[in-house]
């Protein structure tokens, strides 16, 4: 399972991704807001930092927008993912995307019959936004079962990405699912890795080594 950091903090990225355990990165025009840095910027930073795919989003909502603006965010880094409402105009600029041989996120699914047509178009990456379901009253991880499902019975290549994680266990349940992909923010990413029973077995042995009075080197 591939682990995106879901942020457009440079500096948070280039940390994150020292430990080797960052394959991609995804951005948003909310996250580049809470960034503060300029887009263009921020994706050369990330794309530098990061080997794996780093989503790109466009603002235009017209076919030819966001064609244009696609074809101009491809050519930053040659690791951009363009990232497109799922919109027909959004899905219609994909499949151009497609024959350009860019790759290609569709983000903002919320439905499995919004999945079924962006597989359909070609999408590289769906990105079923399962918090903001679960915030509206419905199962996030419903929808993600119901994408896999559908996506195995056909031999779809679309790559199913895990978006608007709340909570470790989100992460945990789309890699139960068979998630080809998460992506998650970075306070999420560091709760990944941590728990209590861990720290205090290190405090207890590190405690024991020094009574020990041992060195290994
Ligand atoms: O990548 C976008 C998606 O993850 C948004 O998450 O937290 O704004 O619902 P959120």
């Amino acid at each position: 399972m591939q682990f995106f950091l879901d942020s457009a903090d440079v500096d948070v990225i280039k940390k994150l991704a020292l430990t080797g355990l960052v394959d991609g990165v995804t951005t948003n025009p909310s996250l580049v807001l809470q960034s503060g840095w300029s887009f263009e910027e921020a994706l050369r930073e990330i794309c530098a930092a990061v080997e794996g795919p780093v989503s790109a989003e466009v603002v235009a909502a017209d076919f030819e927008g966001i064609v244009k603006e696609g074809l101009h965010l491809a050519k930053i880094a040659n690791n951009i993912v363009v990232k497109v409402p799922l919109t027909f105009d959004g899905l219609k600029a994909c499949q151009v995307f497609c024959v350009e041989e860019i790759p290609v996120n569709v983000t903002l699914c919320f439905s499995a019959s919004q999945a079924l047509m962006a597989a359909k178009a070609g999408a590289t990456f769906i990105s079923p936004f399962i918090g903001r379901l679960d915030d509206a009253g419905h199962d996030g991880l419903h929808l993600i079962h119901e994408i896999a499902q559908i996506y195995r019975q056909f031999d779809f290549e679309t790559q199913i990405l895990a978006a608007s994680i709340r909570h470790p266990l989100h992460v945990i349940e789309a890699a139960k699912l068979g998630c080809d992909a998460a992506t998650i923010p970075p306070k999420i990413f560091e709760q990944l890795i941590k728990h209590p029973l861990t720290d205090k077995g290190l405090e207890n042995f590190t405690k024991d080594w020094a009574k020990t009075g041992q060195k290994i080197l």
